[in-house]
C-alpha cells in the first residue's frame, strides 16, 4: 500500500507539488504583508493611547533653579517628581528640601541650605493629620524601639513614645539577636524594615518614603500590596504570601489591572476596588471608616506577641475594620468569621502557654546558658511562637489556609514535640528527672 502511494506521488505528483509550493509561498507572502499592516496599525494606536495615558509633566517648562540644574544632574528625579500630583499642585523642591542655615541636619548647597533626606517635619507642614496619626501608630517610634530600645530617644521622643496607647515592652530576645548579629548585618536587616519609625535629628519621626516612593509619591503605588511586601514577608510575618493565596489577593492578581488606583483618597467605593488590598483594610477610607495612617486603629489583638491579648480600645477598632468588610460581606457572616478567628488565636495561645510550661522547670533549674541564641533549644522555643504561632494567627485572619496549616499549626506541633525531648534531655543530664 505505502509503496503504491509513494510511487504514484513520485510520478504525476511532482508538478502538483511545485504548484502547491508556489501557492503556499504566495499565501505566506500575503499573510506576512497583512500581519505587518495589522501590527503597524495596532502598535501605532497603542503608542497613541499610551502617550495619552502618560501623566503630564508639570515641570517641563519650569524655570525654577533647582529643576533647571537637576534636569541635567539627576534627570530621573525631575522626571519622577514632574508627573506627581504634588508637582501639579505647585509644591516645589524647596518645600521639602530647603531649610534655614541652623536647621538640624542642613547642608549648604548652591547658595541654599537643604536637607538631603527631608524629614517628616517637612511633610507635616502640609499633611498635619497624616503625621499625627502616624506618630500614634506602631509604624512610628515603636517600630524603631523594637530593635534600638528606648536609650537613643531624645526626651521629646521618649514622651511621644510613652503617649502611644498601644506601646508594649520590646521583646528582649529579639534585641539580643540585634546585638548578636552586629551592625555589619543589622544595617541591612532589622534597620532596613524598622527604620520606618526612625527619629530624625530634628526629632520628627518616621520615613514616609518607605511607602511613598520618591519622587512620584503615587497613590497607586502606595495602595498596591507590593509596597507592603518589602517588610511584611517571610517566616515570622508572611502577610504578603498569605494575601497572595487569599480570595482577595486572587481577585487583585487576576483583575486588579482594571481597578481605579488613583481614585481620590477618602472617597473609595467597591466600584473602585471590588476586592481589598492591604491598604484598603488597614489604611483607606472605605465604607463608614475614614482614611488613617494609624495602623492599630482597626486591630483588636496584639497578634505579633507570643501570647496574644486584646488591644486597648479593641471593640472600637473592631467596628472600624468591620465597617470595611461590610461594604462587601454581610454583618452576621463577618461576626461569625470574627468568632472563629478569635478562637484560632486562643488555640495558638494555649500551645505557646504549653511551651512555656515545658521550659519552666529547665529555667528554674538554671539549665539554660545566660546567652540568648547560643544553643538549639533557644531557637526551637523561639521559632515556635515567633514564626509558626504568629503565622497560624495571621493565616486565619487574612485567609491563607496553607499558612495556618502547613507553615503554621503543623510546625507548632512539631516544635512542641522537639521541645519536650530537648527539655527532658537537659533535666536528665542534670539528674533532675527521677528515673
Ligand atoms: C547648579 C546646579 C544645581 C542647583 C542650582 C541645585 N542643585 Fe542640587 N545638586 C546638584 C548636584 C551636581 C548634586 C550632586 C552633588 C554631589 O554628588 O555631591 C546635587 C545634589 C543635591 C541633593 C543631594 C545632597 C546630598 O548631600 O545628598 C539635594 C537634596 C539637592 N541637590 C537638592 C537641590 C535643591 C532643593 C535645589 C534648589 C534649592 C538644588 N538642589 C539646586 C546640582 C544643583
Ligand atoms: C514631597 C517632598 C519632596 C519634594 C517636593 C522633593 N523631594 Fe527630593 N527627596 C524627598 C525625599 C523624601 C527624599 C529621600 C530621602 C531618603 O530616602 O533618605 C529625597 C531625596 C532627594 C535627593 C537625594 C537622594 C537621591 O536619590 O539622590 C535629591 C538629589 C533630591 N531629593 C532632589 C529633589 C529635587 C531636584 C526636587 C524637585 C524637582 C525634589 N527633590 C523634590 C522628598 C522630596
Ligand atoms: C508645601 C506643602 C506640601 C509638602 C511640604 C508636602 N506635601 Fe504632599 N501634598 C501636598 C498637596 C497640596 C497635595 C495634593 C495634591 C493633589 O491631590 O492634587 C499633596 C499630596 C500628597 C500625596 C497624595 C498624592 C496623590 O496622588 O493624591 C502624598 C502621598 C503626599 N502628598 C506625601 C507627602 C510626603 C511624604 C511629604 C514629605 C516628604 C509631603 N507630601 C510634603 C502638599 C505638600
Ligand atoms: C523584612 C523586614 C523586617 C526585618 C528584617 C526585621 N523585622 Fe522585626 N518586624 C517586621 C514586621 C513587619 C513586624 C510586624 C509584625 C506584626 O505586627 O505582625 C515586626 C515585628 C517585630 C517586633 C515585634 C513588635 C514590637 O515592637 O515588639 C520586634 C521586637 C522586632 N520585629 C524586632 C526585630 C529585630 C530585632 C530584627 C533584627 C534582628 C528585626 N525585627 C528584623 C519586619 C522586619
Ligand atoms: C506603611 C505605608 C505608609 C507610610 C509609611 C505612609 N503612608 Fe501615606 N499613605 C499610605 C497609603 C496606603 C495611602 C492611601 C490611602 C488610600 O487608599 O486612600 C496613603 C495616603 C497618603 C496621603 C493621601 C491621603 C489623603 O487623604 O489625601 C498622604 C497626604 C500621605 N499618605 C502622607 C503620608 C505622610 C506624610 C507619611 C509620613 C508621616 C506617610 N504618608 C507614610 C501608606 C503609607
Ligand atoms: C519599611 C517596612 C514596612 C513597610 C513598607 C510596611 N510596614 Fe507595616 N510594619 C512594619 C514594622 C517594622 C511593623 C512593626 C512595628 C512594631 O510593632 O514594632 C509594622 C506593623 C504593621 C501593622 C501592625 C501595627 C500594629 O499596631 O501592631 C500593620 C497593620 C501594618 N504594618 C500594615 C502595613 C501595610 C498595610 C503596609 C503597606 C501599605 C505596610 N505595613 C508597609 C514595617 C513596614
Ligand atoms: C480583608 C482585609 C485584610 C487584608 C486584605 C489584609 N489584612 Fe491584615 N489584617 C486584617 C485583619 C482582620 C487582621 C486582624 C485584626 C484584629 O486583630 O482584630 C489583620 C492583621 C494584620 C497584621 C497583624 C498586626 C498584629 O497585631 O500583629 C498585620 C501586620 C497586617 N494585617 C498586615 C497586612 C498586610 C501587609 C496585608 C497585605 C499583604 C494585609 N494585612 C492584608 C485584615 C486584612
Ligand atoms: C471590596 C470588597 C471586599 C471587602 C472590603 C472585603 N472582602 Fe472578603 N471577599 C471579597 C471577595 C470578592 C471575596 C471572594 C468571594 C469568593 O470566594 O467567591 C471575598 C472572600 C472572603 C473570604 C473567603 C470566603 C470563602 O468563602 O472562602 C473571607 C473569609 C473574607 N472575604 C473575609 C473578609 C473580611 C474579614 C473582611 C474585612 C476585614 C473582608 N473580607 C473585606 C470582597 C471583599
Amino acid at each position: 500500500m505505502s509503496e503504491n502511494e509513494n510511487g504514484s506521488s513520485n510520478g504525476s505528483g511532482s508538478d502538483w507539488r511545485s504548484w502547491r509550493l508556489l501557492i503556499i509561498g504566495l499565501a505566506a507572502v500575503i499573510i506576512f504583508i497583512g500581519l505587518t499592516l495589522v501590527i503597524l496599525t495596532v502598535s501605532d494606536s497603542t503608542s497613541v493611547a499610551s502617550a495619552e495615558e502618560k501623566r503630564v509633566n508639570a515641570l517641563t517648562n519650569s524655570d525654577d533653579e533647582c529643576v533647571v540644574c537637576h534636569k541635567r544632574t539627576t534627570p530621573g528625579i525631575v522626571q519622577q517628581y514632574g508627573v506627581s500630583s504634588m508637582a501639579s499642585a505647585e509644591v516645589s523642591c524647596q518645600d521639602c528640601h530647603e531649610v534655614a542655615q541652623d536647621y538640624p541636619g542642613s547642608v549648604e548647597h548652591e547658595g541654599a541650605y537643604v536637607l538631603s533626606s527631608p524629614s517628616t517635619a517637612m511633610c507635616e507642614n502640609c499633611h498635619t493629620a497624616e503625621v499625627a496619626q502616624y506618630n500614634q501608630s506602631r509604624h512610628g517610634l515603636p517600630a524603631y524601639v523594637a530593635f534600638a530600645g528606648t536609650e537613643p530617644l531624645s526626651d521629646e521622643n521618649l514622651a511621644l513614645y510613652q503617649s502611644i496607647d498601644e506601646v508594649t515592652a520590646p521583646d528582649l530576645q529579639r534585641n539580643a539577636l540585634y546585638e548578636l548579629e552586629g551592625p555589619a548585618i543589622t544595617r541591612f536587616a532589622c534597620e532596613d524594615c524598622h527604620n520606618i519609625g526612625r527619629p530624625h535629628v530634628d526629632d520628627s519621626v518616621g520615613q514616609c518614603q518607605k511607602c511613598h516612593l520618591r519622587h512620584e509619591f503615587s497613590l497607586e503605588q502606595a495602595r498596591k500590596p507590593e509596597t507592603c511586601n518589602h517588610c511584611h514577608i517571610g517566616p515570622d510575618h508572611p502577610q504578603w504570601e498569605i494575601y497572595q493565596e487569599s480570595p482577595h489577593g486572587i481577585a487583585y492578581m487576576t483583575g486588579g489591572d482594571s481597578w481605579n488606583w488613583e481614585a481620590e483618597a477618602g472617597t473609595l467605593t467597591v466600584e473602585d476596588f471590588p476586592a481589598p488590598t492591604c491598604a484598603i483594610c488597614h489604611f483607606s477610607g472605605f465604607g463608614a471608616s475614614g482614611t488613617t495612617h494609624d495602623t492599630g486603629d482597626r486591630l483588636s489583638w496584639f497578634l505579633f506577641a507570643p501570647i496574644s491579648q486584646k488591644r486597648p480600645g479593641a471593640e472600637g477598632n473592631k467596628v472600624r475594620m468591620q465597617n470595611v468588610c461590610q461594604e462587601c460581606h454581610n454583618q452576621n457572616w463577618i461576626e461569625a468569621f470574627y468568632d472563629d478567628a478569635d478562637a484560632a488565636v486562643e488555640a495558638v495561645n494555649d500551645w505557646v502557654i504549653e511551651s512555656d510550661e515545658i521550659m519552666a522547670p529547665v529555667k528554674e533549674a538554671g539549665l539554660l546558658t545566660s546567652e540568648a541564641f547560643d544553643e538549639p533549644i533557644d531557637f526551637t522555643y523561639f521559632d515556635l511562637w515567633h514564626h509558626w504561632g504568629r503565622t497560624t494567627k495571621f493565616g486565619a485572619w487574612m485567609q491563607g489556609p496553607d499558612y495556618t496549616q502547613w507553615h503554621g499549626a503543623y510546625e507548632v506541633l512539631r516544635e512542641l514535640a522537639e521541645l519536650k525531648v530537648m527539655a527532658t534531655d537537659k533535666l536528665e543530664a542534670a539528674g533532675l528527672m527521677g528515673e
